[in-house]
C-alpha cells in the first residue's frame, strides 16, 4: 500500500476536534492526500488539472475500467478543482485525489512531491502550459519570460524533483505534453514555440541518460485542440492593441494569419479526449515511443523539415500557405488530407 500523508497544520487541528469516531468526509481526504493506492497500481501525478487536456487525462486514468491507476490530479488554484471533480465522478476520492501544484515555483513542487508517501511517483504528467500569440514586437520581455517558466522550467523543476527517486527504483515513465509546435515554428507564435521547442531539445538529450535508468520518456505531440487554451488565447489576442507592432504587421497577424488559424482548428482540431486516450495509449505500451503526435495530419508537414534540412522547403511553404494560399485554407486542408496516406498515419498514435 502507498500511503500520502498531505496534512497542513490547520486541517490537523480539525481533524483532532473531529469526534471519535465521526467519518471525516471522503471529499475533504481526497484534497488532503490521505487516500491510499493499492498495491499494484500505479502512481500517476499530473500537472495542471483544472481544465483542458489535463484534466482529461486525470479522468480518464483515474475510470480506468481495470483501476490500476492511483491519480494525483495537481493544480495551482484548488479553488478551480469543481469541473474535475464533476467530472471524475465517484472516482474522486477513490483513484483520484488532489494536491495544489504550481510549477513555476520551487516551492510548491517540493511541498508537493513531499507529500506523496516515499516521494513514489510511477508516471509523472506534464501537462501544465501557457501560451502566447501575437506579433513580437508587442509582447513585453517579462511575458516571454512567463511562457518559458511554466512551459520549460517548470517541466525541468518537475523532473528534477521526480527523477532522482525514479532513478533510484531504477523504473518510472515521464510523459510531456509538447506539441506539433515543439517540431516545426508557426509565424506569430514565435515565443510559445520557442518554449516547446527547448523542451523538446532538453527531453531528446535527457532520454538518453534516463534509459540507461530504465526510465521512459515520452512526449506527446498534439496539434490544435479545443481547449480553454485556444479560447484564453484569442480573448487575449481581442484585448490587445499591439504597442510597438507597426501597421502591416498588425494586419497581417489580424487580417491574414487569425482566420488562418480559425481555419485550421476547425478543420484539425482534436478533443481533450482524443489527447487522453493517446496519452493513455502511450503510458500502457510495452516500448513506448519517445516522440507521439496525435494528429496524422501534420506529418507532411513535420516530414518537410527533415526532407530538406536547408529548411528552405518548410520556411518556404509556410510563406505560401499563408500568404499566397491563405484564402484558399480549406482547398489546402482538403489536400493535407489525401497527403496523409496510411503509411504517414501509421506514424501517429491514434486516439481510437
Ligand atoms: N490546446 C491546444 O491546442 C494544444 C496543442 C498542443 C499542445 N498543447 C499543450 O497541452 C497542455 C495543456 O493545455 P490545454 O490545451 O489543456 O490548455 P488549458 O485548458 O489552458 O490548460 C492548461 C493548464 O495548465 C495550468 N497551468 C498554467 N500555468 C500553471 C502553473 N504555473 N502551474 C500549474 N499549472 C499551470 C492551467 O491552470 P490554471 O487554470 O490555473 O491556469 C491549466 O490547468 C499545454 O502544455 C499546452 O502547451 C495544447
Amino acid at each position: 500500500m502507498i500511503r500520502f500523508s498531505f496534512l497542513k497544520s490547520g486541517d490537523r487541528q480539525r481533524s483532532q476536534q473531529r469526534p471519535s469516531g465521526a467519518e471525516e468526509p471522503l471529499q475533504n481526504r481526497s484534497l488532503r492526500g490521505q487516500i491510499m493506492a493499492n498495491s499494484g497500481q500505479k502512481v500517476v501525478l499530473i500537472t495542471g488539472c483544472s481544465s483542458g487536456i489535463g484534466l482529461r487525462i486525470a479522468v480518464t486514468l483515474a475510470r480506468d475500467e481495470k483501476k490500476r491507476y492511483h491519480v494525483i490530479a495537481t493544480m495551482r488554484d484548488l479553488k478551480k478543482k469543481d469541473k474535475l471533480v464533476e467530472a471524475a465522478g465517484d472516482a474522486y476520492g477513490k483513484t483520484l485525489m488532489l494536491l495544489p501544484l504550481d510549477v513555476c515555483s520551487d516551492e510548491s513542487v517540493r511541498q508537493c512531491i513531499d507529500n506523496v508517501k516515499d516521494r513514489h511517483i510511477d508516471i509523472l504528467i506534464n501537462n501544465a502550459g501557457v501560451g502566447l500569440l501575437g506579433p513580437l514586437e508587442s509582447i513585453s520581455i517579462e511575458e516571454m519570460k512567463r511562457v518559458f517558466e511554466t512551459n520549460f522550467f517548470g517541466v525541468v523543476r518537475m523532473i528534477k524533483e521526480v527523477m532522482p527517486d525514479m532513478k533510484k527504483r531504477r523504473s518510472g515513465h515521464i510523459v510531456v505534453m509538447s506539441s506539433v509546435m515543439g517540431l516545426q515554428g508557426v509565424v506569430f507564435n514565435d515565443v510559445y514555440t520557442a518554449s516547446k521547442f527547448a523542451m523538446e531539445g532538453f527531453c531528446e538529450s535527457m532520454a538518453v541518460q534516463l534509459m540507461k535508468f530504465n526510465i521512459r520518456l515520452s512526449m506527446i505531440e498534439p496539434g490544435p485542440v479545443h481547449t480553454e487554451f485556444e479560447t484564453k488565447m484569442m480573448e487575449d489576442v481581442a484585448k490587445m492593441e499591439y504597442p510597438g507592432a507597426d501597421a502591416d504587421t498588425v494586419r497581417y497577424f489580424k487580417d491574414v494569419y487569425l482566420p488562418s488559424s480559425i481555419d485550421i482548428f476547425e478543420a484539425m482540431g482534436q478533443t481533450p479526449e482524443d489527447i487522453a486516450n493517446c496519452t493513455k495509449k502511450v503510458i500502457e505500451s510495452n516500448s513506448p515511443r519517445f516522440r507521439n503526435l496525435t494528429n496524422s495530419l501534420y506529418t507532411p508537414i513535420v516530414a518537410l523539415k527533415y526532407a530538406d534540412e536547408t529548411g528552405g522547403l518548410s520556411v518556404n511553404t509556410f510563406y505560401n500557405l499563408l500568404f499566397n494560399f491563405g484564402p484558399l485554407m480549406h482547398i489546402t486542408m482538403s489536400i493535407l488530407k489525401c497527403l496523409t496516406c496510411s503509411c504517414l498515419r501509421r506514424r501517429t498514435i491514434s486516439p481510437n
